[in-house]
């Protein structure tokens, strides 16, 4: 029966019914479901514009998993955090299965930046080397604050937390706000990542900084945003993962897309002449069809796009939990 009703979900709501909610576990189910061909995902729409001297952007990104169908649509303004507002905002839509009715109107960054901390403590998972002594993240905005939240309760040999921003009153507000005595605020990115085990990079940068001598052998790479490590990162990575080849390959903007359409890197199964391959997508190692890493001093670099899929399978089950719990205010249709 349609709904006569739309149910909306503020950032509050959101965050109440995520409480109760295994949100790796739904990334890594969402992750394999892809990797079995069991999603639908078509390339994002990017829309950009200027203002005040600042380009400002929008993503839409349709998707369909697990009986779940919606469009996250995710907006970014540089600006906004010299205002003290949050970069990223967003609206999530689901729709019914059945009718193709919108269903549930959900606030998008809180769940589009706990999913991308999940992927990060996914790729720890199954491409790390165990026992995780140290962490460095590099950029201390909302998507550092994630991975804080996230990321120590999973790894419990973690000794020291390496945190760098190129405004140094960012990164300590940070360390203050996260109240762990494990946090050093470091001088320089390099500084940050050497000798460290996991390196998270999540900064809004648009050229790379991050070479391959940086990189202690062993460690993992998540580079969350996607254009600080440098080409030779790319080309000399022990191993090269993604989440969606397709994905990668359509956008232009970003670093591996680049490569990937120079033909300086290949895709797995459309090799070209390119000597480097992407090694496989996340998924593919979950479910058991890719290897993953092979050797304990391999230096791994895992490239993630970001995939609407992992914020619908959240999404939906933020929906349910906020019927339960009488959650978000009813909207006529
Ligand atoms: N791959 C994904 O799935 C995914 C998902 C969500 C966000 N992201 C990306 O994550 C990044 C971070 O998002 P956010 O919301 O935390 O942004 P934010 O604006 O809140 O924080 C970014 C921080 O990085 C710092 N910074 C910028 N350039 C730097 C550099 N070269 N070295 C060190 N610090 C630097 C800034 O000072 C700022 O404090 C963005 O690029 C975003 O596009 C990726």
């Amino acid at each position: 029966m349609p709904a006569e009703t739309i149910l909306y979900l503020s950032e509050p709501d959101v965050t109440r019914a995520l409480e109760s909610i295994d949100v790796v576990e739904a990334v890594a189910a969402a992750l394999a479901a892809h990797a079995r061909r069991e999603t639908v995902l078509p390339e994002e729409a990017h829309l950009r514009w200027e203002n005040a001297g600042q380009t400002l952007r929008s993503l839409s990104m349709p998707g369909l998993v697990d009986g779940c169908a919606g469009v996250k649509i995710i907006n970014a303004n540089p600006g906004l955090p010299g205002l003290g507002l949050p970069r990223a905002s967003g609206l999530t839509v689901l729709f019914d299965i059945e009718t193709a009715q919108p269903t549930c109107i959900l606030e998008a960054s809180r769940i589009s930046s706990l999913r991308t901390a999940a992927v990060t403590a996914i790729a720890a998972d199954v491409l790390g080397t165990h026992p995780m002594n140290r962490l460095a993240l590099i950029g201390a905005g909302a998507l550092a604050r994630a991975h804080l939240e996230l990321l120590p309760p999973r790894l419990p040999a973690l000794r020291e937390i390496r945190l760098y921003d190129l405004e140094p009153q960012r990164a300590n507000a940070l360390a203050e706000d996260a109240a762990d005595n494990r946090i050093t605020v470091c001088e320089s990115a390099e500084q940050a990542i050497e000798d460290a085990d996991l390196v998270v990079p999540v900064t809004t940068t648009t050229s790379g900084y991050i070479h391959h001598g940086w990189l202690k052998p062993g460690s993992l790479l998540v580079n969350i945003s996607l254009d600080d490590p440098l080409p030779e990162v790319f080309l000399r990575a022990d191993k090269l993962f993604v989440d969606d080849c397709t994905l990668v390959a359509a956008d232009g903007h970003r670093i591996l897309g680049r490569m990937l359409r120079t033909g300086q890197i290949g895709r797995p199964n459309h090799p070209g002449d390119s000597k480097r391959l992407i090694d496989g997508e996340l998924g593919e190692i979950l479910t058991g069809g890719r290897d993953g890493r092979t050797h304990p001093d391999e230096i791994i670099l895992v490239n993630p796009f970001g995939l609407a899929i992992e914020d619908l399978a959240l999404a939906r089950q933020v929906h349910q939990q906020a019927v339960e719990l009488e959650l978000g205010v009813h909207l006529r249709r």
